[in-house]
């Protein structure tokens, strides 16, 4: 069950992105994991390494808390490349005798990209937020850093604390970021800011009661006041699937502005019953992304690098119905110039996507794996023009007219995955083999 392509731990319990970042060419992943598959613990960050985001090296576990101001966990936070090192910054989580937390903002150093020195606390919790303040995100701009952290006001409501510094080490509290009369739920956590091609985006996992889901907001940031005001007050689903959450971003050595996310989220007993949980492991990063602005929202294309897994492409003309079957469940699926007419695809028994061209609703229904029935979205579009569908064993990801809608999801598939297209008129299915050699 184990996805070929995506990070995915050896075993244990895999949780956010951490720590993205290039470092001298490197690209360097750090996850939240657990040793044991149980969701909740006192969280490391497990680190991975590549040259070409496509082929990731296990370096173990590098943040392991054992320190009085971590004990409880080496929460989620960020890395940034400063000179010739690398700063990572996250959160140590305590829990004192009666349950109460406590959260330090810590920085660890590397010189090689491989040995981290903890170097302890660097932010304290100010006076106005609860002990949930987390998640440090760092980046550069006009000559300064610039720290996010995920935080919840004295009175329950959702923000995000803005600090800046110039020396990495002592950070000014600036105050809460965002407008308070607009919903940020009850808490955000793994705040991060963006910048492409203009437009400025803030990205929130913001928790509601009704669900906790990665939201991105466009707005202007104004480092002179440090508040970001947001442009569009609803925000944009980052991800319209079951299992996407707590999503990073990094820009790398060439510039472009990457993300990948948590493939997985939900509650506890709805994680517990994964089929993996049996196979020792559970949960995944999605691949890397590129981020990108069109019409004003932030828009998502799997990374180009992608494409040098594809083997043994095959291009089959569909009209009516037809069967293809490429003997694997780790492929990509790649449907283009779509004239709007009804379509369907099925994945084995998994999956279904359906285009109903007379409602203007994409509809993606996934089995159960712990009961019978389904799981359905339905998305509205203006039309349908591209899907580029990757399936990799046990997850599934669905970038929609080229990263205007992503649909991400955990699926279990049997060994071939048969795809049965029905199509009303002549559409082309392009499909890969992916692997990694
Ligand atoms: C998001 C999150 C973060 C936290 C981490 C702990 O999934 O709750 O806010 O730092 O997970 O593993």
């Amino acid at each position: 069950m184990k996805p070929k392509y995506h990070i995915s731990p050896i075993s244990g319990f895999l949780n956010d992105p951490n720590g993205l970042a290039q470092f001298h060419g490197i690209y360097h992943v750090f996850y939240q994991w657990l040793p044991d598959v149980v969701p909740q613990g006192s969280k490391r960050w497990r680190h991975c390494v590549s040259d070409d985001l496509i082929h990731w090296t296990d370096e173990g576990s590098v943040l392991e808390p054992d320190e009085w101001y971590e004990k409880n966990g080496c929460y989620s936070g960020s890395g940034i490349v400063a000179g010739d090192k690398y700063y990572l910054f996250y959160t140590g989580n305590v829990r004192d005798a009666e349950g109460g937390r406590e959260t330090y903002q810590c920085t660890a150093v590397s010189e090689d990209g491989k040995t981290f020195v903890k170097k302890g606390p660097v932010v304290y919790l100010p006076d106005t937020y609860t002990p949930h303040f987390r998640d440090p995100k760092v980046w550069r701009k006009e000559g300064r850093w610039w720290m996010l952290v995920g935080a919840q006001e004295k009175g329950k409501k959702g923000n995000v604390a803005l600090f800046v510094s110039d020396d990495l080490q002592k950070w000014d509290w600036i105050g809460s970021m965002l407008n308070p009369v607009l919903d940020w739920g009850y808490m955000c956590e793994c705040p991060d800011l963006l910048e492409v091609q203009g437009p400025e985006f803030l990205i929130v996992s913001r928790q509601k009661e009704d669900g906790c889901r990665g939201m991105s907001f466009a707005g202007k940031m104004d480092y002179h006041n440090g508040k970001f005001t947001v442009t569009d007050n609803v925000g944009k689903l980052l991800d319209e699937g079951f299992d996407f959450y707590a999503p990073q971003s990094f820009i790398d050595e060439s510039g472009r502005c990457l993300l990948m996310g948590w493939l997985g989220s939900g509650e506890i007993d709805y994680q517990m019953s994964q089929p993996a949980v049996k196979e020792g492991w559970l949960h995944s990063l999605t691949i890397p992304r590129e981020v990108f602005a069109r019409d004003g929202t932030l828009c998502q294309r799997p990374a180009k690098e992608l494409a040098s897994l594809r083997q043994n492409g095959q291009s089959t003309v569909c009209d009516g119905n037809t069967m293809i079957n490429r003997g694997t469940a780790s492929m990509e699926i790649l449907a283009e110039d779509l004239n709007g007419e009804t379509l369907s695809l099925d994945f084995g028994t998994a999956v279904s996507i359906c285009w109903d061209n007379r409602q203007h609703i994409l509809s993606v229904r996934r089995a159960k794996w712990d009961a019978p029935g389904y799981d359905e979205k339905h998305l509205p579009l203006a039309g349908l023009e591209k899907l580029q569908i990757f399936l990799d064993q046990s997850t599934t990801e669905i970038f929609i007219n080229d990263g205007e809608k992503v649909l991400t999801m955990k699926a279990y598939f049997s060994e071939n995955v048969e795809i049965k297209v029905f199509s009303e008129s002549k559409i082309t299915v392009n499909t890969w083999v992916l692997e990694v050699s």
